[in-house]
């Protein structure tokens, strides 16, 4: 087994059931995850199935029944790790099990921040042609994809949802980093930002934010993800519109209230 933290006290607890412990490590142990893990607010744990297996070579998978391509991931390592986790657990309550699969719903940031508030969070990352349906029935809570297309294995997109989930957690990001503010906290795409210096290129950073006029500042934020929505995500664009409308009906009068209003939603939301 594989642990990180810094023997302070955790706010979520990460558990990865895995063939390849150390890919997982690598990839979170960086950056603001790292830091974070540095902080106390996180652990994560890798746990080899392979050193639950009780067969004598060490063999964690094997032909399906009723014929077809490619092995398959046997239900007892898998159990036997999965028990292992759970009876480790300062809490007595059943984890949450999400087994990352191209078969799942479609990961996206609300899920992200409703991940976050749990205490543990068990994923299961399966390899070859997937695991014994048996004891997916009996431990998996959630079926969770990162997206319509195949993978090797389910480390990576445990890594996606580990990052992602992760800065929902209250302190993992500063300030500055706020994941409430960035692309996706509502139906809106993020608007274009620029730094130093004001020309770049031949390119002028737009007058308006140098202007120090922060009403017109916020308009044009506003303006500007409301464009970029509609061009690169119209499917995000049609539900901020229905949002816009839900909020017409319910206060018809507060017209100039309510761009006000959008922008608080994309924040908090
Ligand atoms: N395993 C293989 N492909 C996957 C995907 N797209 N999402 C989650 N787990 C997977």
């Amino acid at each position: 087994m594989l642990l990180i933290n810094s023997g302070m006290e955790i706010s979520m607890n990460f558990h990865i059931l895995t063939l390849f412990p150390e890919m997982v490590m690598q990839g979170l142990n960086t950056s603001i995850i790292g830091r974070a893990i540095e902080k106390g607010l996180l652990s994560i744990n890798a746990i080899n199935i392979r050193d639950f297996t009780t067969d004598k070579h060490k063999k964690v998978d094997d032909y399906t029944y009723g014929g077809g391509a490619g092995m398959l991931m046997q239900a007892q390592p898998v159990y036997d790790a999965y028990s292992h986790v759970v009876n480790h657990m300062k809490t007595r309550q059943r984890p949450r099990v999400i087994y990352v699969t191209p078969q799942g719903k479609v990961f996206n940031q609300s899920m992200a921040k409703e991940f976050a508030m749990e205490q543990d969070l068990i994923i299961l990352c399966g390899h070859y042609e997937g695991i014994d349906e048996r004891v997916l029935e009996e431990i998996v809570t959630d079926y969770v994809s990162i997206g319509d297309y195949v993978l090797t294995g389910g480390e990576l997109p445990a890594m996606v949802m580990v990052d992602s989930i992760s800065r929902m957690v209250p302190g993992v990001l500063n300030n500055k980093e706020s994941g409430e503010t960035e692309s996706h906290s509502g139906y809106l795409l993020e608007y274009p930002q620029y730094s130093r210096p004001e020309e770049w290129n031949g390119k002028k950073v737009p007058d308006v934010l140098l202007s120090g006029h922060h009403k017109k500042i916020e308009e044009w934020r506003l303006e500007k993800s409301i464009q970029r929505t509609k061009e690169r995500r119209p499917d995000l664009y049609e539900k901020y519109m229905d949002e816009q409308r839900k909020l017409e009906e319910l206060n018809p009068k507060k017209k100039k209230r309510k761009r006000k209003k959008t922008l608080d939603f994309q924040e908090n939301a």
